[in-house]
């Protein structure tokens, strides 16, 4: 069986990230959609929050799961007996750092691989900081966003004192 795992700190997960996983669904037979809980990123959503989310957004998705991980991306690949790492590029500007972390994780795992697919050119600007700033700000993210995560960002950013986010 076919598994690629999805990383990323998703906070919060974007139709961007939606798009990536359902191209994948389409060529693999199982996509972890993998959400990091030990990341240096100050989030607003909680892991467990971020990780309902995501569940929430792919529910209906076949052959696609939502999983926390700690620790070393590459440790839990290997858990979950896979050899594929999937990731996103959206502009060449994505390229140096994905090429750089890709590097590295064949340092750690020499047996494991990265794949990298595009999204559709209309989630190619989008990013979880820029939606999150958008939102707090008043805009408009309903062309990015699931409906149940612009329902929890409105909850949040409109809602929560600011001492209250996960650090
Ligand atoms: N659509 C929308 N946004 C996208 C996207 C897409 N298709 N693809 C990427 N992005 C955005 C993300 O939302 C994120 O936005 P943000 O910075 O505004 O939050 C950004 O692009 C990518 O951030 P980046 O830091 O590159 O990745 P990440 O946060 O998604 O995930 C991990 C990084 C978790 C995969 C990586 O840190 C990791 O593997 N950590 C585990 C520990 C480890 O093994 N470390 C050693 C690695 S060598």
């Amino acid at each position: 069986m076919a598994i690629v795992i999805y990383p990323g700190t998703f906070d919060p997960i974007t139709n961007g990230h939606s798009d990536i996983v359902q191209r994948a669904a389409a060529i693999f037979d199982h996509v972890i959609v993998a959400v990091a809980g030990s990341t240096a990123k100050h989030t607003v959503f909680s892991t467990d929050e971020r990780v309902h989310l995501a569940r929430q957004v792919f529910d209906d998705v076949a052959g696609v799961d939502v999983m926390r991980f700690d620790g070393l991306l590459v440790d839990f690949v290997r858990r979950q007996g896979a050899k594929l790492v999937l990731r996103g590029l959206r502009a060449v500007s994505d390229f140096e750092y994905e090429f750089q972390l890709a590097n590295m994780n064949r340092h750690l795992a020499p047996d494991l691989d990265s794949i990298f697919l595009t999204p559709a050119e209309q989630y190619s600007y989008i990013s979880s900081s820029l939606v999150r700033e958008i939102a707090a700000l008043g805009g408009d993210v309903t062309p990015f966003v699931h409906p149940r995560v612009l329902v929890a960002l409105r909850e949040r950013l409109h809602n929560q004192p600011r001492g209250a986010r996960e650090k």
